[in-house]
Order: structure tokens, then sequence, then C-alpha cells
């Protein structure tokens, strides 16, 4: 029988990008192919897996934030590793130890089984981790959920962590009744009887947030694009201008988009979840950029400015991973708490949506998160096409409460989101990335 033992993948360099055109490392491959794996089966696409280029610069770009790759390798890779000298073996009890090249180390994606990759923020939140749990649905019921978890856990305590975070998908809501898991919210039902659901509860967490995904099937067609700006427009009138641009913040622009992201975090319904505010400056905004960049990825982002006081008052942010054209993420999009009510909402998002017609004609869906109980955010979505698609859990394990000790439990992912507008929200990659 396979011995199956959890190892720590080395952060690479920072900078560190796989040039396209090129084989990814077996290591990266695997984290790509069991994340879509677990999507394929619960939604049916794997849109949302990055591909393994963007997960191996993600993983090198640790400024913000401390990300650890636990993987869980049968003994063949482990075997391998071994003889190549580059690991002594080590038990699933104590799996605390790194594959120092693991591209040599693992050849085979097969052999990785499941994973998890955890964030720990080091510029704000310094009292949470997130984790994305996954296993091959061929290898589940094993354990290795379980011992992913508890290594997870045994980290986010050392590091001082007093909860985590995660994120469950779920194709449908669930029917209301006895088999459906409401949140405090009172927004969204989770099925009970779904692996995640039963996981999750299996170790210690609870659920806080139901959050609607929905889709944009594209092209929008242009005369209504062009009809929600005129209306927008004339509804906000003179004192407000459209600002556009492209994978690059203007100079003049960044400290400005710093505030707005900043407002981005305390103003999304956050439900129970422990987010604290973040600290955004100029240089934070300026290595998302390089960020984005680095993952294989563009961007087009709309801002309003208010032209009395020479402010940004609202922004929304699309990002396009360029590995997949014809996919689009809804990463933040707010109004100001000053300036709502004016259709600002409406106007950024409809500006944005003619930019990224003409940035990328190949693209044929927008995906975006918002929590169930944003409404006015989702009735923007909604007027514009958005249709739903399927349903996040967003649960949290606390660490240091009484009752709340070491069991087994675990986690998923996920991407963009989309902000508060004329007054709501939604949760936000815990990163402050994409995610
Ligand atoms: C959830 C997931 C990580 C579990 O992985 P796993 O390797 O099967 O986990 P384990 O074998 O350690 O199972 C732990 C417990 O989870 C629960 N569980 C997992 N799958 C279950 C299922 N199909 N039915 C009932 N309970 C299940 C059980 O409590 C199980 O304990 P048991 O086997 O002793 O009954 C896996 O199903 C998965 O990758 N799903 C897709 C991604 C995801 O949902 N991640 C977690 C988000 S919270």
């Amino acid at each position: 029988m396979d011995t199956i033992r959890i190892v720590e993948l080395p952060v690479p360099a920072p900078g560190t990008s796989i040039p396209a055109g090129t084989r990814p490392p077996a290591v990266y491959q695997a984290w790509h192919d069991i994340f879509a794996e677990s999507m394929v089966e619960i939604l049916g696409h794997d849109d949302f897996a990055d591909p393994p280029a963007a997960l191996a610069a993600g993983y090198a770009d640790q400024k913000h934030t401390r990300k650890t790759l636990l993987l869980a390798v049968t003994t063949t890779a482990r075997d391998r590793a071994v003889a190549a000298g580059v690991e002594a073996a080590a038990a699933v009890t104590d799996p605390a130890d790194a594959i120092t090249d693991p591209a040599d180390a693992i050849t085979d994606p097969a052999t990785v089984l499941g994973y998890a990759a955890v964030s720990m923020p080091l510029t704000d939140n310094t009292h949470l981790a997130h984790v994305d749990l996954a296993v091959r649905p061929a290898a589940r019921r094993r354990g290795i959920g379980g011992a992913l978890w508890r290594e997870v856990e045994r980290r986010a305590r050392a590091a001082g962590r007093s909860a985590v975070t995660t994120w469950s998908s779920h194709a449908s809501e669930a029917p209301e009744g006895a088999g459906a898991l409401v949140p405090p919210t009172g927004a969204g039902r989770i099925a009970t009887d779904d692996p995640a659901t039963r996981f999750a509860l299996a170790h210690g967490f609870s659920l806080e947030q139901g959050e609607r995904q929905s889709t944009l099937r594209l092209p929008v067609d242009p005369s209504l694009l062009a009809g929600w700006r005129a209306e927008a427009e004339a509804a906000a009138g003179g004192d407000y201008r459209v600002v556009q641009w492209q994978d690059r913040t203007p100079e003049r622009w960044l400290d400005a988009l710093a505030e707005l992201q900043r407002r981005m975090s305390v103003d999304v319904p956050v439900a129970g979840l422990d987010f604290q505010e973040e600290v955004w400056d100029a240089a934070r905004v300026r290595d998302m950029d390089e960020d984005i960049a680095r993952a294989g990825q563009r961007y087009v982002l709309t801002a309003v400015e208010h032209v009395p006081t020479g402010s940004l008052v609202a922004f929304t942010h699309l990002v396009m991973p360029q590995a997949q054209p014809e996919v689009v993420f809804q990463y933040n999009t707010l109004v100001h708490g000053d300036h709502r009510g004016r259709r600002l909402g409406l106007l950024v998002k409809a500006a944005n949506l003619q930019l990224l017609a003409a940035a990328q004609p190949a693209a044929r869906r927008v995906h975006t998160w918002n929590a169930g109980e944003n409404a006015h955010m989702l009735a923007i979505n909604v007027r514009m096409g958005f249709v739903l698609a399927s349903i996040e859990g967003a649960w949290q394990r606390r660490l240091d409460v009484a009752g709340a000790t070491s069991a087994p439990a675990e986690i998923t992912s996920h991407v963009g989101t989309d902000g508060a507008t004329a007054d709501g929200p939604l949760a936000a990659a815990p990163t402050g990335t994409a995610a």
C-alpha cells in the first residue's frame, strides 16, 4: 500500500516565471490539475483554475502574503525524491519536510494527490490565515484532506494566527429545508450532504457567508453598453469624469487607487469573517500591477474622477488571464460612500465592459462573486445580464476560542470579487490579489 506524505514546496526566487511555451514543472501542473479536476466535478468547467505558470508566479510573490504550498505525495514520487538525494523521508505525522528541488523530485503530476495552499497576510490582517485545499476525486475518503488540514492548522497556530478562512464551491443553492445550512447573514443555502460541507464541519469551521457566483456572457450588445453608460453619465452630472487604463496604473492615480482599495476592504459586507482593514499605498498598487503581469494576466480598469476635488470616487477592475483568452474575472468594484446613488456603479461597469471589448475581443465570459446580502451590487449585475452560476460558502475556523480545537477541516478558493457599489459588496479574496 502506498504511503502518502505531506511535503512543503520551497518558494521559488522572487520574480520567477515560466516562459510561455515551456512545460511547467510537474508540481505546478499537479496543483493546477487537482484544482481543475475538483472544479470540473462540482461545476462542470475549470475556468477558475489558474494555469501552472500563474500558480508558480503567484507562489514566488511573497511580498504582502507569506504563502506555503503543502502537497500530499504518494511514495512513488517520494521515493524519487529520496533517491535523488534531495530529501529524507518523513511520515505523514511529521509533514513539515521540504522537497528542495521539486522539478526534479516530482516528475509525474499524477503522484501528487492533494494540496493545501496557505496564505498568511503580512501587511495587514496578520491574525488570519487562508487555505485552499483539494484532493483528487479519485483519492478521497482516505484521510488525505484531513492530513493536509492538520498541518495547515499546526502552522497557523505556530504563526499565531487566530482564525483560518476558506471557500467551498457548490453547483447550486440548496433547497430550503433541513438539508440546507444557512449562514448567520441569512443569505445563501449550502447543502449539508456535500463533501466540502461535511469536511468543513468535521474540522470545526463555521459557515459565515454565502456568495453568489454569476457569469456574464460576452459580447454584450454595444448599443446596450452605450445606453447604460449614457444613462449613468446623465444621472451623475458634470462633476464626474470617466478615467480608464490598462495593465499599469498611471503615476498620478497610484495614491487615489490605494485609497479606494483600502476602503474596499472595509466597505464590503464581510459578515462574521474576521477581516480587518487592509493597508494600501502607492507601492502596493504598483506591486499588484506587477503581480498581475507576472501571472500572465492583463487588466482593464475604469475609475471615476470627482472633478471638483480631483479625487477618484469609484472604480471597477477586470482581469484577463492570457492563457484563457475567453475568460475574464471581475475583481473589486467600489463606489465611495459619499458618492453613491448617482449611478456611478453602472457607469464604471458599463464603461469597463466597453474597454474590455476593445482590448480583448476574444473574451466570452466574465465571472464575478458577490455576497448574497450585497443587494445593490447584485442589482447592477443582474441588470447587465449576469446570471447566477454557482454558490460559494465562506467558512471560518477560529483557533482562539474554546471548543475549536484540533479536528480535521478544509477549504477551497478563488478569484476576484465584486465589491461595494451603491451599498454593498463582496467578500474579497483575502490575499488582496486575485486569487
Ligand atoms: C473536501 C475534500 C478536501 C476532502 O478530502 P478527503 O481527502 O476526502 O478528506 P478526508 O478523507 O480526510 O475526509 C475527511 C472527512 O470529510 C468528510 N467527507 C469528505 N468527503 C465526504 C463525502 N463524500 N461524504 C461524506 N463526508 C465526507 C467526512 O467527515 C470525512 O471523514 P470520514 O471519511 O471519516 O467520514 C475533497 O472532497 C475535495 O477536494 N473537494 C473539492 C475541494 C473542496 O471542496 N475543498 C474543501 C472546501 S471546504
